[in-house]
């Protein structure tokens, strides 16, 4: 603990000594529905006995924007991916609509994934967009944090809002959640530091001005305030790295498809909250 601390300071991200849940006693509500927002961690975490949700960690006005649709900015993306969805793109002269009666009809999938499938692939919701874009609209690749796709994922990931996270880690994801484990507790770049220094080891404590997270998913893509567009969860992590001035894993990689699994894993029991806003 006394080394991490001096790495931070080195770093010049000082960290002040008491852990502090600064919402713990708050209750998030959306729309006047309650949420979930910390739950006794899922029986594979071995150094956390309470997971808690982002948003417990932010300050008053940014948790207030998640509480009401109205309030919340990321719910411009969601409305341009709406009409995304009912508009026809590609060779085949097809819409998503075309196929998918409507975007509710993907209610559960985004509590379920990355999630392996019948071939043994480790598949996450941008894939399974672009394979219908390429395979059955004759239509371009979208960028994996581009504008087009962060809004259709938010949609997709919306219609699983309040259901609890619960991502297979046994059977075929076996192989890859251990791939993605090994990546999480991987000490990498200039400041050879690893995920679990910051969110497992010093979660609640502050770095600058940020009151340090458990580094959970469940809330993607987000809306922040620092960018004001929807972020995705490998554009995060791509983020976390470059702060700690190691060279990022490319979205879409298998590394961060198997570090997806990983930290999706750590969030089984809390809720969907897509789309979540942080700063
Ligand atoms: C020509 C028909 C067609 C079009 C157009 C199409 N899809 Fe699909 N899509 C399918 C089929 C078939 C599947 C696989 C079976 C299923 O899960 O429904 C699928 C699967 C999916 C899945 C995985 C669902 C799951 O539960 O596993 C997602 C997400 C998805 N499509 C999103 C989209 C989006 C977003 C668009 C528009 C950009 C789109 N699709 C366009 C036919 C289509
Ligand atoms: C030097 C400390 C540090 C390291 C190391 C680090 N992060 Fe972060 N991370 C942060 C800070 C600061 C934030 C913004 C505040 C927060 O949500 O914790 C953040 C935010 C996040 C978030 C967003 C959480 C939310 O609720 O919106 C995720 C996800 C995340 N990190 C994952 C990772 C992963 C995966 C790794 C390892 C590749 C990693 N981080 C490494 C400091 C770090």
């Amino acid at each position: 603990m006394k080394l991490i601390k001096i790495i931070l300071a080195m770093a010049g991200l000082v960290a002040t000594p008491i852990v502090t849940i600064a919402g713990e006693d708050s209750q998030l509500t959306i729309n006047e529905e309650p949420f979930v927002t910390s739950v006794a961690a899922p029986a594979h975490l071995e150094n956390v006995d309470t997971i808690y949700s982002g948003w417990t960690f932010r300050t008053d006005e940014t948790q207030a924007l998640q509480m009401d649709d109205f309030d919340n900015p990321a719910f411009v993306f969601i409305d341009q991916a709406i009409d995304t969805f009912n508009a026809v793109d590609g060779s085949a002269g097809k819409a998503c609509v075309s196929c998918h009666e409507s975007p509710e009809v993907f209610k559960g999938l985004r509590a379920s994934m990355p999630r392996v499938n019948g071939s043994g692939e480790l598949e996450t919701i941008p894939e399974l967009v672009n394979n219908c874009r390429t395979e059955r609209m004759g239509a371009e690749k979208w960028k994996w944090s581009g504008g087009k796709m962060a809004g259709m994922i938010g949609l997709i990931g919306l219609q699983s809002r309040g259901m609890t996270v619960d991502v297979a880690i046994n059977g075929p994801a076996t192989s890859m959640w251990e791939k993605g484990k090994e990546l999480y507790y991987q000490r990498v770049g200039q400041l050879d530091m690893s995920c679990s220094n910051c969110h497992e080891d010093n979660y609640g404590n502050m770095i600058r001005a940020d009151h340090l997270s458990q580094g959970q998913i469940n809330g993607f893509p987000t809306y922040r305030l620092k960018n004001a567009k929807l972020n995705t969860i490998h554009g995060r992590f791509k983020g976390c790295m470059k702060n700690i001035r190691a060279t990022p894993f490319k979205e879409g990689s298998d590394e961060f498809k198997a570090l997806e699994l990983y930290v999706a894993s750590r969030s089984n029991g809390l809720m969907i909250e897509t789309p979540s806003v942080r700063n």
